[in-house]
């Protein structure tokens, strides 16, 4: 039976391996899907040894998305502008290619609600999660793409990071934005930690959409604000963490799953 895990440290709390194990079960694909604890000094090791016993693909999560992204023989274009991967897949010949489905699994999920074509887009944040769904964002065509930071110097270098591929990219100070937007993706971990942002909420009005990449039980403290705000919607991260899992399934099976279930699942485990 062909193997695939997800690795990561920490890793216990995963959802891949339910939401893996039941797309295989609506594709009737036969595979066994594990999580596996990585020590950081023991990656490369451990994914070789993996390679090396059957294993076929692997998703990479915290921390590792740099390191698999080093690991990989080939990388797709969206891996290389987000310099990081979250998939590793074996090739017939013995090599290992690198993609990165967080963003298509994003802007997917992001598409049942709005388009992004024309559309001015915020990004609120400039770590990893960001530069991550970048080029996925910018091949919707928006109008504009502005990109804010706590720290304003890691938004522009990721704008100059991304100018050579899109032009109507630009950064502004987290304390300074003005303008008001259409849709509104909060990239950073501030509500992970349960934390709000310290951000004009003149960027809302009652025609903007407003994305958390992080999700849970209830409204996360960012999308609460944003209704407080009068946003027209909210959405949480949940339909990108399921969505990534979909592109991923289908880089290694060819075989699209559908996803709304494994959301129902999810949702009602978390109540
Ligand atoms: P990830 O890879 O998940 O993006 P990261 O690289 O550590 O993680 O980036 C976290 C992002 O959340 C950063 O943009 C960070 O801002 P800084 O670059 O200024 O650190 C942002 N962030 C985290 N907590 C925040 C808070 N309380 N207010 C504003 N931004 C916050």
């Amino acid at each position: 039976i062909d193997q695939y895990a997800v690795v990561g440290h920490p890793i216990s709390h995963s959802k891949s391996p339910a939401i893996h194990t039941e797309f295989a079960h609506l594709t009737n694909q036969s595979l066994q899907y594990t999580a596996i604890d990585i020590e950081p000094e023991l990656f490369e090791q451990t994914i070789n040894e993996f390679f090396e016993n059957g294993g076929k693909g692997l998703n990479v999560t915290v921390p590792f998305k740099e390191k698999a992204f080093a690991y990989a023989h080939q990388l797709s274009d969206r891996a290389k502008t987000a310099q990081a991967v979250n998939t590793l897949i074996l090739n017939k010949d013995g090599t290992v290619t690198g993609d990165n489905t967080d963003g298509a699994g994003l802007v997917n999920d992001l598409l049942q609600s709005t388009q992004l074509k024309d559309k001015r887009i915020l990004i609120i944040g400039a770590g990893g999660a960001s530069k991550g769904v970048l080029l996925p964002i910018i091949e919707q065509v928006p109008q504009s793409i502005t990109i804010v930071n706590r720290t304003f110097s890691k938004a522009q270098s990721l704008v100059e990071q991304f100018l050579p591929y899109y032009k109507a990219i630009n950064a502004v100070e987290l304390e300074k934005i003005e303008d008001c937007f259409d849709v509104i993706i909060n990239a950073t971990s501030a509500s992970l930690q349960g934390q709000s942002l310290s951000i004009n909420p003149n960027i809302i009005n009652e025609n903007t959409v407003c994305y958390d990449m992080m999700y849970g039980k209830d409204d996360t403290v960012f999308n609460t604000w944003a209704k407080q705000q009068g946003a027209k919607k909210v959405i949480d991260g949940l339909g990108m963490l399921v969505g990534q899992a979909a592109f991923s399934f289908y880089l290694w099976r060819g075989v699209t799953p559908k996803t709304d279930s494994v959301m129902q699942q999810i949702r009602d485990s978390m109540k």
